[in-house]
Formats: structure tokens, sequence, C-alpha cells
């Protein structure tokens, strides 16, 4: 190990050059040598040996193309990247989102009551659990009818007006928590600047039963801005016109007070987070108001043990033994040295439905960067493309490509022992599936074994599947809010590893601006009277006038 030089937050930059991604390569010529059948014939006890299990958590790594020296170079270029300095940066509250200048503290929103942590002068355990409080007794008295509506009606519906970190977290959580919901409200989620989707959100709700929590760190963005006036609009016209209703059945979540009074809800009724929290990294924060109301204060009290069990294990397990980092390090090794890039997560359950598109935000935003924190290029491949679909539902749509295709796409399989509703053979033919599609692609059928099973010779090569591609197989006990903890900060310290790596900053998001921007310059265009003069790039402005053309038909 090049021990001697430099760490911090900036050691990632330039991990490429160093020894160990040369022992990593050199070990990847090795891996295309061999397959997964190789390994597993080679090494009886690998189904154990490379699992790892912490806290009711398991993964088993024994199906992706490592053996004991690729994890043991892996972990070694992460010593490499300075990645234990940078955990303890991250818990300390030093500012390793540098080019923000802010620390990154999600992990202080599941920090036990009576622990401390000062940063730039505040006990920020403290601020977070007087916000929790603050919530939880809002919750209580929306879920008992404590809280009514301006008319004095129980409130039985709760829209969450927010996108990307401040809609993901909480619609995922609860659509993956239903069974824990109080099943006679309703819960909505309105995040698109689309009309149509405000439409199909409100139309058949009653405002005077109806809650709003405007979630936006900024109280800035377009889209919810947008989408929380015309709900305003909707409720105040729906009530008699009576503007004084949106007291009573709006509140905000922000970081941003002066905007939230400049929209017109009282702070009194705003539940505050900090700069520290990204947005995708915040569904454990107010953020996930709509949540709590969803599942109650104890269920997201246990939500929040989740995570934190995750991350005592982040600091104080060995890498070797971590499974955040080795789900990290593994991508790593996928994507820099076995040349993929795409990943699929693919929960075996129904209630994970939103969670491979929580995952696209928390990774891609969050590692989908070309420059490193020096700003130079980052020199080798970062984010893969995330995606995915439940299981078995996957199956009969995608997994073709997945088997045959000429991409390699490694997968996560995610599943539970237990289902939330025992239903006849159900659960055992979803485990079986499961565990069949792993096997399928890490050992699949070679043309011998398919003649052999008397395919005709003309069909034997449309019938082989060339297998050797890796998975990683998360089983747990059973979904519930502290197992759905565990998986979140699974991803996020599965992030941070890899940015680390990579030496990105994984907390900012400068690549989402100039989009906002254009935008901005557009509307008036398309909003414009009579013919403007337009001044956009040529197809741009080729596309403005047909819209406007057809718009005004
Ligand atoms: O545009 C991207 C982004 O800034 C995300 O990072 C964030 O989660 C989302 O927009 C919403 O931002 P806000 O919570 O400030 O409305």
């Amino acid at each position: 190990m090049a021990g001697n030089q430099e760490r911090g937050p900036s050691a990632g930059a330039g991990v490429t050059a160093g020894e160990e991604w040369a022992a990593l390569h050199r070990l990847a010529e090795a891996a295309r040598a061999t397959t997964l059948r190789d390994l597993f014939d080679a090494d009886p006890d690998r189904a154990d040996a490379l699992t790892v299990e912490h806290d009711g958590v398991t993964a088993d790594f024994s199906k992706q193309r490592v053996t004991g020296a690729t994890l043991a170079a892996l972990v070694a270029l992460a010593e490499r990247a300075g990645l234990r300095e940078r955990i303890d940066a991250m818990f300390a509250g030093e500012h390793i989102n540098t080019t923000e200048d802010r620390a990154v503290l999600h992990v202080a929103l599941r920090a036990e009551r009576g622990t401390h942590l000062v940063v730039d002068g505040r006990d920020v355990v403290a601020e977070v659990h007087e916000v929790l409080d603050r919530m939880r007794s809002f919750s209580r008295a929306v879920r008992d009818g404590t809280h009514t509506g301006h008319t004095g009606r129980r409130i039985r519906n709760v829209i969450n007006v927010g996108i990307g970190g401040s809609d993901l977290g909480p619609a995922m959580a609860t659509t993956a928590l239903l069974p824990y919901t109080d099943r006679s409200m309703r819960f909505r989620f309105l995040s698109n600047v689309d009309g149509d989707e405000a439409w199909e959100v409100l139309h058949d709700l009653d405002p005077a039963e109806t809650l709003v929590i405007v979630s936006s760190k900024t109280f800035t963005t377009l889209e919810t801005v947008t989408n929380a006036r015309t709900v305003r609009r909707w409720l105040v016209d729906g009530l008699g016109g009576d503007e004084r209703a949106v007291a009573a059945h709006f509140v905000a979540v922000s970081t941003n007070a002066a905007e939230v009074a400049a929209f017109g809800i009282d702070t009194e009724r705003m539940f505050g987070f900090w700069d520290w929290v990204g947005g995708r990294f915040s569904f454990d924060s107010a953020i996930g108001l709509s949540l709590m109301i969803a599942v109650g204060p104890d269920h997201f009290d246990d939500l929040l043990a989740g995570l934190r069990s995750i991350d005592a294990h982040l600091r104080d397990a060995p890498f070797e033994r971590s499974l955040p980092v080795l789900m990290g390090l593994i991508g790593v090794w996928n994507i820099d040295f076995l040349g993929a890039s795409t990943h699929a997560v693919l929960p075996y359950s129904h209630h994970l439905a939103r969670f491979p598109a929580y995952l696209q935000q928390l990774e891609m935003e969050s590692n989908g960067k070309a420059v490193t924190l020096d700003g130079s290029p980052v020199g080798c491949a970062t984010a893969p493309v995330v995606w995915g679909e439940p299981g078995t539902n996957g199956q009969h749509a995608f997994y073709q490509l997945l088997h045959q295709g000429t991409v390699v796409v490694p997968c996560d399989f995610v599943a539970f022992a237990h289902p939330q509703h025992e239903e006849g053979r159900h659960h055992d033919l979803l485990l079986a599936n499961c565990f069949a599609q792993s096997a399928a692609l890490a050992f699949g059928r070679t043309a011998e074994e398919v003649a052999a099973r008397g395919a005709p010779a003309a069909l034997v090569p449309h019938k082989v599947m060339p297998g050797n591609r890796p998975s990683t197989t998360l089983l747990l006990d059973r979904l519930t809010p502290y197992t759905l903890g565990q998986l979140v900060a699974l991803y996020e310290h599965k992030v941070l590893t890899q940015g680390v790596i990579w030496g990105v900053d994984s907390f900012d998001q400068w690549g989402v601006e100039l989009g906002k921007e254009l935008a901005g310059a557009i509307v008036p265009d398309l909003e414009a009277e009579g013919a403007p003069a337009l001044g956009h790039d040529a197809s741009t402005d080729a596309l403005v006038a047909r819209a406007r053309r057809l718009r005004h038909a």
C-alpha cells in the first residue's frame, strides 16, 4: 500500500493511479479467465465463506465474480482511498460535502436521544429530537382526529407535495410499509409539474378532509411550488373561498422559513431540517412526516432504529465484514474492472415496488459524477444506471436480456423469509423464483447440457444460457419498519463507499442545474402572447414554435 500518501477528503482523487487499482486489474484478467461454475467447483465452502450477516441481514456475495483475493484487494483499495477516515469525518460532522461546504449528517437523524454531536457550535442531535417530538405530537393529533380540518371534519387524506428526495423516500416507504399504515386514511404523493398528475391526485378527494404537506428543502423548487399553489387553490375554492382554511390544511417541511412564510404557511406549522441533510438522504428527517402520519410514531421509531443499526455497523465493523462497504466495493469491481454499466435492483416483495426508483436517485444523483473533489477528471467509470422492478413481474418482461443479452447486468436480489400476509403457497413460489433466477444467472446452461436435454441441434444456441452473470442476494426475515431502515442505510453507506473510491462529492448535484435554468428561459416563450422572438438553439426554437402552433391551433 502507498501508505504515506495524503488521505482524507481528497484521497479518492488519483486512486486509479495506485498499486491497488493495478492489482485489481490483474485480478480482473484472472476473473475473465474463470467462471462462477469454476469458482464454486473449486471451493465447496464458497457460499458460506462469501456470506456476511449483520443483525438479521444476510448478504450472499458468493455469486459475485470475486474470490477472497479480490475482496482483500478491494479492501486495500478502500483503505488507500481513505474510506475509514472519511466515515469518521462524516460522523464527526466535518464538511465532507466540499463543493457546498456542508456537513453530511443524515446519520444524526437517527442518533439516539441523549447522545450529542456538536457541529458548527450546535448540538444537532438535540435539534433532531426537538423536531421529531413535534412530528410525533402532530402525527398523533392527525391520526386520532384531534387535529381537524377548517370545518371541523376529520383528516382522512394526506397529500405530500414534493419532488426528488422530498418525494421518493416517503413515497417508497409508505408503499413498503402499507400493512403498517392506517388503512382508514389515504396517502398520496404529488411530485411532477405535469398538471395531469395534480388532477389525478386531487379529483376524488374532499378538501375538507385533506391535509397537505408541502415538502421542499429549498422551498423554491418549480414543481413543488407550482403544485403547492394549485393544491391551495383547489382547497380554498373547495372550502368556499375562505383563505383562512390554509392554516388547518397546510403544513410545510423545509429548511427555508422565509420562503415558507412567503408562500402563506405559518412557520408555526413548519417542520424544519438542516442544510447538512441532502435531499436524497432526508426521508427520515421531517421529510418523512407523511410517512409518520401513515405508520404512526412508534413504527417510525422502529425505522430509525433499523437505520441506526447499520450506522453502527458501518462505524464498527472491519471492511471485510461490513455489508455496505462490501456492497459498494463489489459494485466498483463490477463497474470498473468487469465493465458493467448498469445495476438492477430486483426486490422479491410487492411492497418494495418503489425501492428501485428511490435507489435511482440515491445512487445516480450522488455518484453520477465525472470529476473528483479537486475538479480533475475522475479517470474511471462511476455510478451505473440503477433500475429494477419487483420479481416475478420482471422475469416475464426484461429478464430475457439479463440471462442472454449482450450486456452483463449485475443484480441485487432482495428477499424476505416471511411475507406480510401468508397466502397459501405464494411465498414459497416467490422465494423459489428469486433463488432460481440468481442460480440461472450464475451457472447458466451449456450447449452440451442443452443438447443432453433433447433440444434439436438448431435450437441449441438459442437455449444456451451463458451464466457467469453476477448477483448479490440480500435475505431478511420480514419487511418491517426496522428492516426497511436497515435496507435504506445499507444503500446510503454503499453510496458513501463508492463515492470515496471514485473521489467524487457524493452529496452535491450540480448536474441538475443547467436543465432548470434552460427551462426557466423557455417558459416565457411558451406562455407569450403573439409570436415571441426565440433565441435558443435551433432545435429548441423549432420545438417551441411547433408546440406553440399545436397548442394554439
Ligand atoms: O433538482 C434536484 C433536487 O435538488 C434534488 O436533489 C432534491 O431532492 C430535489 O431537487 C427537491 O429539492 P427540494 O427538496 O429543495 O424541493
